[in-house]
Parts: C-alpha cells; sequence; structure tokens
C-alpha cells in the first residue's frame, strides 16, 4: 500500500515510515516542509498529488508548554489540522490513522482509562488533541484514533535520557509521583500502529506498553536497570514544580479495543530493557 505519513520528520513518524518500508509498502512522508496541515489547500493537494491508499497523521506541535502558552495555535495545528487532514483524506475516499494523547482525560479516574470513557481535557495541548479527535471522526468515517502516552525514542527530547544524563553527572535528581501513565517505546508504537492500519477496524484504540507507573516509578526502573542503582530520587509532586501546563494526574489506558484486533504492546518494563540495550545505555 502507499501509505502517507505526516510529521514524517518527528519521533514517530520517522519510525512509522522505515516499519512501513520493513513490511512492503510505500511510505510516502510528509512534514511541515512538503505542506503545513493548517493549510487545507496545501494539505489538500499535497495528499491528492500523493495518491495515497492510507494517511497515517502523527503530526502535532508536542510541545505541551508551548501549547498552554499559546492555546489558540495548538487549536489551529493540532485540532483544525488534523481536521484539515481528515477532511481532504475523506473528500478522496482514503482511510486515516490519527495519533492522539492520554491527556485527552482529565486523570481523575480510579482506574485505567479505556478507549470510550469520557473525554474531559484539562490543558490546551490536551484539548487541542481532544479537538483533532472530533474533527476526525467528524469528517472521515474510515479513521482510527490512537492514543498513546509518554512516548521514549531514540535522540531528541526524552526523559529516559534525561535522567541517564543527570545521574552520569552525578546531578541530584526529583521526580514527580503523582503524575501516573504508560511508558511507551516509540519503536513498539510504530509497530503496532502499521499492525493496526491493516486490520482496518475503525474506530478508537489505545495503543500504550502494558502497565503504568508513576514519573518517579518510571525513573527509578531506569537508573536500577542501567547500572545507576545506587543513585538516590527525590520525590515531589507536580505542585511543586511550575510549569505553563498542567498535566492529568492518572491517565493510564487500557487496551480493550487493540486486543480484539490482535494489536497488542509488550509490558513497558520490557519495553524499557529493550531500549536500553539498543540504545546502549548501560553504564
Ligand atoms: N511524545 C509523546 O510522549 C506523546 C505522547 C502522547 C501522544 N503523542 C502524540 O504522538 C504524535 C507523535 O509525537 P512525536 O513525539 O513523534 O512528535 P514530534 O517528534 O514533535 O513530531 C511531530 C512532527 O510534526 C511536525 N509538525 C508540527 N507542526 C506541523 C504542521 N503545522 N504541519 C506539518 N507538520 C507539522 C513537526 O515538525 P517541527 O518539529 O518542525 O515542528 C514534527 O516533525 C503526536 O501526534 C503527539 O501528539 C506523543
Amino acid at each position: 500500500m502507499r501509505v502517507l505519513v505526516t510529521g514524517a520528520a518527528g519521533r514517530l513518524g520517522s519510525r512509522v515510515v522505515e516499519v512501513l518500508s520493513t513490511r512492503g509498502h510505500t511510505p510516502i512522508p510528509a512534514d511541515v516542509a512538503e505542506f503545513d496541515i493548517a493549510d487545507y489547500s496545501a494539505t489538500r493537494a499535497w495528499i491528492a498529488a500523493a495518491q495515497p491508499d492510507f494517511v497515517i497523521h502523527p503530526a502535532a506541535w508536542t510541545d505541551v508548554d508551548g501549547c498552554a502558552r499559546e492555546p489558540d495555535k495548538a487549536i489551529t495545528i493540532n485540532g483544525l489540522g488534523a481536521g484539515n487532514v481528515a477532511a481532504a483524506t475523506a473528500d478522496l475516499g482514503v482511510p486515516i490513522l490519527y495519533v492522539s494523547s492520554n491527556e485527552v482525560f482529565d486523570g481523575k479516574a480510579k482506574q485505567p482509562y479505556r478507549e470510550y470513557d469520557w473525554t474531559q481535557p484539562i490543558n490546551p495541548y490536551g484539548y487541542s488533541k481532544w479537538v483533532g479527535e472530533q474533527a476526525v471522526v467528524g469528517v472521515n468515517p474510515r479513521h482510527m484514533i490512537a492514543r498513546t502516552s509518554w512516548l521514549f525514542a531514540h535522540g531528541g527530547k526524552n526523559f529516559i535520557q534525561t535522567m541517564l544524563g543527570a545521574a552520569a553527572a552525578g546531578k541530584p535528581l526529583k521526580v514527580v509521583v503523582n503524575e501516573i501513565a504508560c511508558p511507551t517505546y516509540n519503536d513498539d508504537l510504530a509497530v503496532a500502529l502499521v499492525n493496526l492500519m491493516a486490520t482496518r477496524r475503525w474506530g478508537v484504540y489505545h495503543m500504550v506498553n502494558e502497565g503504568y507507573c508513576s514519573r518517579y516509578d518510571f525513573a527509578r526502573y531506569v537508573l536500577d536497570h542501567a547500572g545507576y542503582a545506587e543513585m538516590p530520587i527525590g520525590r515531589i509532586t507536580s505542585h511543586a514544580w511550575a510549569r505553563p501546563s498542567t498535566p492529568p494526574e492518572f491517565t493510564p489506558l487500557a487496551n480493550l479495543a487493540g486486543k480484539i484486533v490482535g494489536v497488542t504492546l509488550r509490558p513497558w518494563q520490557a519495553a524499557v530493557d529493550a531500549f536500553l540495550t539498543k540504545e546502549g545505555l548501560f553504564r
């Protein structure tokens, strides 16, 4: 299949392009240099010329604090931009897979969120991703929404390498205990999305590594398994760490729909082990 991937210069998009190639598909990578998803005419024209059979749409403005400072820009790119991609695909008769976020939930649940639980974003980034979901659902019936969380990926900014960098430099670490979600390996997610695409079972999915933990437990696991078990980590709450965005506290995602179509991800601890090995991050 010819599969157009937006955000193809980003962490997830670039990996999805690689996985598509290894599966015998023809990836068509596109990023902001090809077209700005906030511009409907440019988006439709580029997608029409590319003649894809399917569009995977991870492109987004992912700077959560930036979104809090400029909420209208967040909605324009993440919400209305997703709507533009969805409208173009609907017009051209092409299905779409939109990558969304755990932050569409308010974080007040007592158990992991299921796919059709009530969405209630509490910050501008989450709201913008929610607007994107609504737009996709509203304009293209052949859609998949794949929510994910706490990605760790090769290169770029990521939580694991930040923790290990600080540990290696002997810097004191303080990590929040009251943010809880599913750490998810970018490589696992890319494979899962390509598998999900192949099912052609439209609807909402939670594509995260199995299990969940606090940011503190995530950091502790990484340090213990990368050779820094002796390194202490201070426990703080998010209230002690002022930032423009307010993260929802408890947003583990339960993968019920993916299980039905046979798309599941391994436990997050196994995924972290694989990441540490692949990246050669042991001390
Ligand atoms: N990272 C996470 O922990 C996480 C968690 C939950 C959900 N997600 C979702 O997963 C998806 C992929 O995330 P990621 O970490 O791979 O993000 P990323 O590395 O920031 O990649 C996003 C890509 O989209 C591009 N982009 C931004 N604005 C655009 C526009 N107006 N038109 C076209 N392209 C544009 C970016 O280009 P520039 O870099 O030039 O702006 C970038 O190449 C996103 O939809 C995100 O909301 C991520």
